[in-house]
């Protein structure tokens, strides 16, 4: 144990393996420059859960884009941390804190991901946490957080700079997918409880399902080429979406905080 007192509340500890895959090929794909222009290569995976296989999976994913990654899990349960040990490698460590993110040395991550975190927490307390994580982070790092399904199939998050929030990423499998609002289920804690006639995010999703809908002829060639034109008539009616085919076709789109952000 750290000996300070960790900031936050036990919470359930479900997790899976490979469950934030998509999350992790987001970050190695669209922030490569800035984990291979870092001057200390450390992210951290806070509250990994009950079993640490998240935090492994993203030091291998990291390590791809830069090999001498180093990967800390920190989670505020003891017990969580003491089984998480057996799994500690050079590059791997796992401690325990909470969202003051305990590091030695005085370090700071290049990248904070919290996935299935705040989920449990209130809206009301988002903010603050928000501001806490970032003020952690290194010049130019990045805190990811966000919400998933049980086996990572439908996925939510937004990601912040030390400057605030930049973005929200809706990533799914287009298989398994009726209708892009059902995503709404898996939105962070910020937007779950907007998702309401009248807020910004209840109209992405409706104006994506309307997209969705209109690109329906699509789906002869398949799933991703019915989502990319449904993405394309997001952007082409305005929603600023802030990446383009390459990451469309795996079923994700990136928007700006401020489109979505609550009213
Ligand atoms: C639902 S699990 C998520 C596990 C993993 N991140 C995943 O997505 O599969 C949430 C974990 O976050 C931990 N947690 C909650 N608040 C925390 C905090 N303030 N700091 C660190 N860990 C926290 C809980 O103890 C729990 O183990």
């Amino acid at each position: 144990m750290s000996g300070v007192r960790a900031v936050g509340v036990v919470t359930r500890g479900t997790t899976n393996p490979n469950r934030l895959r998509r999350m992790d090929r987001w970050i190695a794909a669209t922030h490569a420059w800035q984990l291979r222009g870092a001057a200390d290569p450390l992210a951290v995976d806070l509250g990994y859960g009950a079993a640490p296989w998240t935090a492994v999976e993203l030091l291998d994913r990291l390590r791809r884009v830069r090999p001498d990654a180093e990967v800390a899990g920190i989670e505020i349960d003891p017990a969580r941390v003491a089984a998480a040990q057996p799994y500690a490698r050079p590059g791997l460590t796992f401690r325990h804190g909470g969202f003051e993110v305990p590091l030695p040395g005085g370090r700071r991550p290049v990248l904070i991901r919290a996935a299935n975190v705040l989920r449990q927490y209130d809206e009301a307390e988002v903010a603050a946490v928000w501001d806490r994580l970032r003020a952690r982070l290194a010049p130019g790092g990045l805190l990811v957080e966000g919400t998933c399904d049980e086996i990572g199939r439908r996925h939510v998050w937004v990601a912040l700079g030390p400057e605030g929030p930049r973005t929200v990423t809706f990533a799914t499998r287009l298989a398994s997918l009726d209708r892009p609002s059902d995503l709404a289920e898996r939105l962070p804690k910020a937007l779950i409880h907007r998702n309401v006639p009248g807020e910004p995010v209840h109209a992405f999703l409706t104006a994506f399902d309307r997209a969705w809908a209109t690109a329906a002829p699509l789906s002869s060639l398949g799933a991703r080429q019915r989502w990319a034109r449904a993405v394309r008539e997001l952007r082409d009616a305005g929603w600023p979406v802030v990446d383009g085919p390459a990451r469309w076709r795996q079923g994700e789109v990136t928007v700006a905080w401020g489109a979505v952000a609550p009213g």
